[in-house]
């Protein structure tokens, strides 16, 4: 750590004369010697990320040394050599734990991405391979993530699935929990443990992010909220290169723009579609598949349109549990899942249900018991789309 002070030092007294920076040099070096003099290297590896950036972008003949630098203030063992063990931090008042860290994230059933999500998630997982790599080229790796998307589309899997692919510990905070406690003492609380989970390399997981935003339209603790929003915009910015910061919200529309911006990469997550409904079912029927028709199992991904994984993940695991508790076989009990999802679903869908039933050899009037569909639409419908268009219509 000495040497890192050094070589900081050596830069910034080497600037000072140096007008033009929008960096103020003269300020941030009190800050750095405070810093140093306290011994507080994490704080002090901010301070240097932000004054030799600049430095680095500005003076070729500077770079080199400014990105030694700059990686050495990056590295683990700078951070983890200080405070290694510390205990979670706790509410002042209840003594509860705010945070709940996992060192081994576990993940029960192998999750099915779909197609964008996997290709985000994997360069996030690349980049880490070369961390030190990009480190010394001054290049950060990802060290925000915005996951966005509707409720049971594997956001907060996401997290704990990345957390295991890289071997790190998950830390989480709920924010939805956090804020529904006194704000005063939420303003400190979140303090306590953005300033733990920059301690030692983590992912830490900041659920149900808008509930930052929520509070917002609260007069009384407007003051209160902005310090609050401004620590953990600055957070995100600063946040150390070896750690990961995860937000994940079902409500992007009350994020104010400024907060998108400050995550290095937004991830969208989508409904599944239904190859990814199928796949999911395949995961999830793993051990079921030998006495299962493929089909079946295709036509409940068709009915799934529009449902969540954890709306499937829950229908499914019900299925299961019906057949055992039933003394049941498990493809009668889906074939009931098939006529309930049917029921439920729009015309046009129970359509294309019906048109695969039907072709798989069904009968009508077993076709209409399933959809719900008369036996007169099933006939007027199937037999009017398969027609083959005019000639001269066109
Ligand atoms: N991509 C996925 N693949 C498999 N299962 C999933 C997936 N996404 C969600 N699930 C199932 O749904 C549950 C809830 O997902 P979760 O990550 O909590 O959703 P979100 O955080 O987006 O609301 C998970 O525990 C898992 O069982
Ligand atoms: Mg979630």
């Amino acid at each position: 750590m000495a040497k890192v002070v050094h070589m900081g030092l050596i830069i910034l007294r080497y600037n000072i004369a140096d007008v033009g920076y929008k960096v103020d040099l003269q300020a941030e070096f009190v800050h750095l010697a405070r810093l140093a003099l306290d011994e507080n290297p994490r704080d002090l590896a901010a301070v240097l990320r932000r004054t030799l950036q600049p430095i680095v972008r500005e003076r070729p003949d500077l770079a080199d040394l400014a990105n030694r630098v700059l990686a050495r203030a990056a590295s683990d063992s700078l951070i983890r050599s200080h405070r290694a063990n510390q205990p979670l931090p706790v509410d002042m008042d209840s003594r509860l734990e705010l945070l709940r860290s996992e060192p081994a994230p576990e993940i029960s059933v192998e999750p099915t991405w779909p197609e964008q999500v996997a290709r985000e998630l994997t360069a996030v997982l690349a980049e880490r391979k070369i961390e030190a790599e990009l480190r010394n080229a001054g290049v950060p790796p990802t060290r925000s993530l915005l996951l966005v998307g509707p409720p049971g589309v594997g956001k907060t899997l996401a997290a704990r699935w990345i957390a295991r692919q890289l071997g790190r510990p998950l830390l989480t905070l709920d924010l939805a929990a956090v804020m529904s406690s006194f704000l005063g003492r939420t303003g400190n609380n979140i303090r306590t443990v953005l300033d733990y989970a920059q301690q030692k390399p983590s992912v830490l997981l900041l659920d149900e992010f808008d509930a930052i935003a929520k509070r917002r339209d609260d007069a009384v603790e407007v003051g209160e909220l902005k310090r609050l929003v401004t620590v953990l915009l600055q957070t995100i910015d600063d946040w150390p290169m070896e750690g990961l910061l995860v937000g994940a919200t079902n409500h992007p529309d009350l994020l104010d723009p400024a907060v998108w911006r400050r995550f290095d990469r937004i991830i969208q997550f989508p409904l599944p579609s239904i190859e990814d409904a199928v796949s999911v079912l395949n995961t999830l029927l793993a051990t079921d598949r030998a006495v299962l028709p493929a089909k079946q199992v295709i036509l409940l991904g068709t009915l799934f349109q529009g449902k969540s994984f954890a709306d499937i993940t829950r229908a499914v695991l019900a299925a299961k549990r019906s057949a055992i508790v039933n003394h049941a076989a498990l493809p009668s009990i889906l074939d009931g899942l098939v006529e309930q999802l049917a029921q439920q679903s729009t015309i046009e869908r129970r359509i294309d249900v019906a048109r695969a039933l039907q072709s798989q050899g069904m009968s009508q009037r077993s076709v209409s018991r399933v959809t719900g569909l008369s036996r007169d639409t099933i006939r007027k419908r199937l037999s009017t789309t398969a027609h083959v268009p005019k000639k001269g219509a066109k």
